[in-house]
């Protein structure tokens, strides 16, 4: 079986490295020359445990092909991703142009008939658009290819891209005939070893899965912000709380950590684009709405407790920065609460001295510049800083050494903005802690 891929990013790469590990001839097409060359010779666009092993693995047995050639790429496939990125449009709508322009040209140039199934994160009725778009383009060239349109939204979590592929919960598919359902059963058939739960669905009602899906999950952690703030006052402690609601199964332990806010490519993107859907049809999404706003004020939790702490004249103050990518076990800085601790603390005077240990690339060159100075090592952000902020949580920092950071340290405070210490051990070792709710 061969099919294409279009968009070598996240999404993109991994489903098509995926595919091809279990057999499936995959060629995965982008429009960047330069990121197409990079992955023929083994250059990793992203930073994702396991990705690379597996693409170049695949990559050399020939069944994992990169292209810029789209109209040569599906000659001969069976189904299409769509995989390209939908930006945020200035008014949080999902921006289609991407997608659109492939949908376009899969029409100019196929031969045979396709599944094109979206795999992107798109708003409901985008599979009306493609539709449209290949109809059209098939029109102007006076053919009548037929064709079936399918949405295959992704679950994948960042930094767990590759074991999620291979292992997922679920597997959506929204298709419109039996044609193509039994193409793309026939497609994840490797993959129902590990999981019997395809679920099969209009196209509608696929789209709309994604968005609640991670409307929900961003739900819960706006919520568990929310009571945690309200613990700091009452003088409760989020963390029993979040062990305590957490056994019911019906809430599940899971995304119940309080922190510094949700970040990301997915969660703020697709929580405004739901929104606004509902706005466009007529439907306030209340709870949305208010979980968007609890994100936004949470990410500047941390400067708060450092204001209450050294006042709101900074300028003589340092602080050290643990954590800048929007979460552990990626590079991706997209919406980071980094980025806006960041730049409050800037703004208030302070000087800044940043670790991650893999985002500091990205940080320097596009979020963040040289505004700040980068450690080299998490031990060295903190010599002579007046604080210090954990941002993200990487494993790195979780036990640390707090008899040298006592020493390194001008003053010994810490601004835990994801739980991760404990405060009775650290005030016994002399350090004032402050944290989430706890
Ligand atoms: C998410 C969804 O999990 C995934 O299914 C979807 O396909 C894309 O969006 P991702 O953005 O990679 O994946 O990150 P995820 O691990 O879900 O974390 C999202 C954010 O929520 C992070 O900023 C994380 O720090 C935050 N978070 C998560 C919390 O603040 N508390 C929690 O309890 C869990």
């Amino acid at each position: 079986m061969k099919i294409t891929v279009v968009g070598t990013g996240y999404v993109g790469l991994v489903s098509g490295a995926c595919f091809a590990d279990v057999g499936i001839h995959v060629v995965c097409v982008d429009v960047d020359h330069k990121k197409i060359e990079g992955l023929k010779d083994g250059i990793m666009p992203i930073y994702e445990p396991g990705l690379e092993e597996i693409v170049k693995r695949n990559y050399a047995s020939g069944r994992l092909e990169f292209s810029t050639d789209l109209s040569e790429a599906i000659k001969g496939s069976e189904v299409v991703f769509i995989a390209v990125g939908t930006p945020p449009g200035e008014d949080g709508s999902a921006d289609l142009k991407y997608v659109l322009a492939v949908a376009d040209e899969i029409g100019r140039n196929m031969t045979g008939y396709l599944v094109v199934a979206t795999k992107s994160t798109v708003p409901v009725t985008t599979g009306d658009k493609v539709r449209g778009c290949i109809q059209a383009a098939q029109n102007n060239r006076g053919v009548n290819i037929p064709f079936a349109v399918a949405s295959n939204p992704e679950f994948l979590k960042e930094g767990a891209a590759v074991e999620d592929f291979m292992k997922p919960d679920r597997i959506v598919i929204g298709v419109e005939d039996e044609r193509a359902e039994a193409i793309m059963k026939r497609l994840y058939k490797p993959f129902q070893l590990n999981s019997d739960r395809i679920i099969f669905m209009d196209i509608r009602s696929a789209e709309m899965t994604k968005y609640a899906a991670n409307a929900m999950l961003a739900t819960k952690i706006s919520f568990m912000n929310d009571i945690a703030n309200l613990c700091e006052r009452v003088g409760a402690n989020v963390s029993m709380v979040r062990r305590g609601i957490g056994t019911d199964p019906r809430i599940g332990n899971k995304f119940i950590y309080p922190g510094v806010g949700y970040g990301g490519s997915c969660f703020p993107k697709d929580v405004k684009a739901i929104i606004k859907t509902g706005k466009q049809y007529g439907y306030d999404l209340k709870v949305l709405q208010a979980v968007e706003e609890v994100n936004e004020a949470q990410k500047h939790i941390l400067v708060e407790k450092v204001k209450q702490h050294f006042g709101s004249d900074l300028k003589d103050k340092t602080f050290a920065l643990w954590g800048m990518s929007f979460k552990p076990n990626t590079d991706d800085m997209r919406e980071a609460p980094a980025i806006v601790i960041i730049n409050e603390l800037l703004a208030m005077g302070a000087k800044v001295k940043g670790y991650d240990p893999v985002a500091m690339k990205e940080a320097q060159h596009i979020y963040v510049g040289d505004k700040i100075a980068y450690a080299k090592d998490a031990y060295d952000a903190c010599l002579d800083a007046d604080a210090l902020l954990l941002v993200t949580e990487w494993s790195e920092f979780r036990i640390p050494s707090w008899e040298v950071l006592g020493k390194l340290l001008k003053s010994k405070v810490i601004f835990d903005g994801r739980n991760i210490y404990d405060r009775a051990y650290l005030e016994d070792m002399g350090f004032t802690y402050y944290g989430i709710g706890v």
